[in-house]
């Protein structure tokens, strides 16, 4: 067994994924749902050839420059990789991979859940049966909502995330509009209306969500200029990452009732949030649970350890990451 390569994995992962590294490597776990501190990891590394680390891993340039030289690859257990600095990794060799694909529909179906609680008042509703006591039944003009059918939806970023997001509104009646670096082919298009600039595709859409990464250019993309070229009442609902949009705009935004509602999954500095948002009845907020599914974390870990595997037998990873 002691030939099998050594990996540290920095996290508690699903039973079975733990059961498959066992096969596979000698593992040093970090048997723990709270992150190790950058200094923690960069000594649980030592004399580790791979590591499997997931959000929450800060690996920086500072953190890669002192791993220890043994290390070889990071597989993260995630698809963002915004948390780990991909050129410093490249700079001292280090291949990088992630998990994309396996998350698309479960991170999609939970868009979804927040596109509806938004659109249909959902967290007002819930608090008038569990904290306004007692609730006097049925009314005409009760909570009214939004209808979806016959709304735009603006996706940012046709990936497959934003993709498997379009394809789902089909089937409640919206027309899908988008934006990203580029076109897509048709196929991937599938009718969704193509706009070259984010400020275009705002005007028009009457829900909008975000499934682009975290990058220099997509930082705090939603701002007090972008979010004003929303139409009035318009919905936001963002599955990404907090950082994509400056709080202090949409909470201004939300004040005013220019945005209706938002649906928040992801908050900028997790797990730190503004906790003004806890405030708005009608903010429907989740603690970053878009992959969260049994199926789909499995999939996360069987994913990241075949990447480790490959890699470790002498074959291109399936999910390199490049810088
Ligand atoms: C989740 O946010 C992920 O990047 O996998």
């Amino acid at each position: 067994m002691t030939d099998l390569p050594r990996i540290l994995i920095s996290r508690r992962l699903p039973e079975k994924v733990e059961a498959l590294a066992d096969q596979h490597f000698r593992v040093r776990y970090h048997h723990s749902d709270t992150p190790l501190t950058p200094e923690q990891l960069i000594g649980k590394a030592a004399n580790m050839e791979g590591l499997l680390v997931t959000l929450g891993d800060q690996l920086d340039a500072g953190v890669i420059n002192k791993l220890p030289e043994t290390v070889r690859i990071i597989a993260t257990f995630s698809v963002g990789t915004d948390h780990i600095d991909v050129a410093a990794a490249r700079r001292r060799d280090i291949l990088v991979t992630n998990t994309p694909g396996v998350l698309v529909d479960a991170t999609a179906d939970l868009t979804w859940f927040l596109i509806l609680a938004a659109t249909r008042r959902a967290r007002e509703g819930l608090a008038l049966l569990v904290e306004e006591e007692p609730w006097t039944g049925w009314a005409p003009t009760q909570l009214m909502g939004r209808d979806l059918k016959d709304k735009r939806l603006g996706v940012v970023g046709l990936g497959q995330i934003g993709a498997a997001v379009a394809r789902r509104a089909r089937a409640f009646g919206m027309e899908v509009h988008y934006t990203g670096r580029r076109r897509k082919p048709a196929g991937i298009e599938n009718g969704a209306v193509f706009h070259p600039d984010l400020e275009s595709l705002l005007a028009v859409s009457h829900v909008l969500s975000l499934h682009c990464p975290l990058t220099p250019q997509t930082r705090q993309i939603l701002n007090d200029r972008t979010l004003a070229l929303l139409p009035e009442g318009a919905f936001v609902i963002n599955t990404a990452r907090g950082e994509l949009i400056d709080d202090n705009a949409l909470i201004a935004a939300l004040e005013s009732g220019h945005v209706a509602g938002a649906g928040l999954d992801v908050f900028a500095g997790e797990p730190a949030l503004d906790e003004r948002y806890l405030d708005f009845d009608n903010v429907f907020p989740l603690p970053h649970l878009g992959s969260a599914t049994l199926e789909t974390r499995q999939q996360m870990g069987v994913t990241a350890l075949k990447n480790l595997k490959a890699y470790f037998d002498g074959r291109q990873p399936p999910n390199r990451v490049m810088p």
